[in-house]
């Protein structure tokens, strides 16, 4: 009797283990309004210490970056939802948060922005093409103390995590910190065309006062990237009355973005003129999300000596967070099953960049419409 009490206390400590291994390595909850039970935070990567071969700081750059004096930050007046564009409450399950875009908020003083707009006339000599966007700059982190400080600051980061609604971090690859876009030569060009972005978080800012330009304008589809997809399949492009375009009231001005759920461009100009955008990635530390980066669009872009240990460091970062999250919360139990799987999904990231890393194939760009 006594051992049959004891069989059933046991089975039922089993179950309930069970139960919360389950919990520990199921998809997050469906709702944004009651916190997982078992969220750690991941602690985020550092910034590498050294630069890759290839990539200095400018010789010449005197300004240091100051948040009391370079920033002046806003708030949004509004937010717009995953849920206002189209996407079901099934698919935002997948994300840490419902955010897709905001209006735009302000982030720097003026002072802010005459040091930004300096820098990036200096970085101007790193330019580089691709087929999304004729005129970009890359790796400004590694080539700028001042970018580099900015987009890394902690008061901003916290500023956009509260807007967010989830705890961010500048993202753990510095080629998705202060990526750069000018206006292209070639006038018939778009300065970037229709695409989601290839990491989960970003602001777009506006290095330049965009307000007087004629073109030039940033503008994102009022619906889901699939059916935006879709339509451009066959159409030139997006119905003129699905597409938004926010005022940025002047330069400094940024929007903050889930930028892989909103499909955005920004068109060409009329006439020559500036036009300099910084756009600075950010990454979820709630690191139980899938992680939405698309490699190989970063493959077709980036230098693989940096892009490569990038990759590798990211995603081991990501694994070693999940690891040390089922280290803290692994319960007792006998369900081998769930325990292999608790395992090899902390160390899927690492895995999939692994089979990343060793494909050779060449990959493009992934954009909509020409
Ligand atoms: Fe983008």
């Amino acid at each position: 009797m006594q051992k049959q009490h004891l069989e059933t206390v046991t089975e039922k400590i089993t179950e309930q283990a069970s139960t919360e291994l389950l919990e520990l390595i199921a998809l997050p909850p469906d709702t944004h309004n009651i916190a997982p039970k078992s969220v750690v935070f991941a602690e985020p990567i550092c910034f590498p210490q050294c630069s890759p071969p290839g990539y200095e700081y400018l010789p010449d750059e005197v300004i240091i970056y100051n948040p009391q004096r370079h920033l002046a930050l806003e708030k949004p007046t509004t937010i717009y939802r995953l849920g206002d564009l189209g996407y079901e409450e099934s698919i935002i399950a997948k994300f840490p948060t419902n955010l897709a875009i905001t209006s735009p908020i302000r982030l720097l003083s003026e002072s802010g922005v005459a040091a930004l707009y300096e820098v990036s006339l200096a970085l101007q000599r790193y330019r580089q093409g691709c087929e999304r966007i004729p005129n970009m700059v890359r790796g400004a982190v590694y080539r700028s103390k001042f970018v580099r400080d900015l987009c890394l600051c902690p008061v901003v980061t916290e500023f956009l995590s509260e807007i967010a609604g989830t705890p961010l971090a500048p993202h753990s690859m510095p080629l998705m910190l202060g990526h750069f876009n000018f206006a292209p030569q070639d006038l018939t060009q778009a300065v970037d065309k229709w695409h989601t972005d290839t990491i989960a978080f970003d602001y777009v800012l506006m290095v330049t006062d965009p307000s007087q330009l004629l073109g030039g304008k940033f503008q994102y589809f009022n619906g889901t990237k699939e059916e935006g997809a879709e339509i451009l399949k066959y159409a030139e492009d997006l119905p003129e009355d699905r597409i938004i375009t926010p005022v940025f009231p002047g330069a400094g001005y940024a929007v903050l973005q889930q930028g892989n759920m909103v499909m955005h461009r920004a068109t060409g100009l009329m006439y020559p003129a500036e036009r300099i955008t910084m756009v600075n990635g950010y990454v979820s530390l709630d690191v139980n999300f899938p992680d939405q980066s698309r490699f190989a669009d970063m493959k077709a872009v980036d230098e693989h000596h940096v892009l490569f240990p990038e990759w590798a460091r990211y995603k081991a970062w990501r694994s070693r967070s999940q690891l040390d999250a089922m280290i803290q919360e692994l319960p007792f139990t006998n369900d081998r099953t769930a325990l292999c799987a608790a395992l090899r999904s902390a160390i899927a990231d690492v895995e999939a960049a692994i089979a990343d890393i060793e494909q050779t194939d060449e990959s493009k760009m992934l954009y909509y419409g020409s």
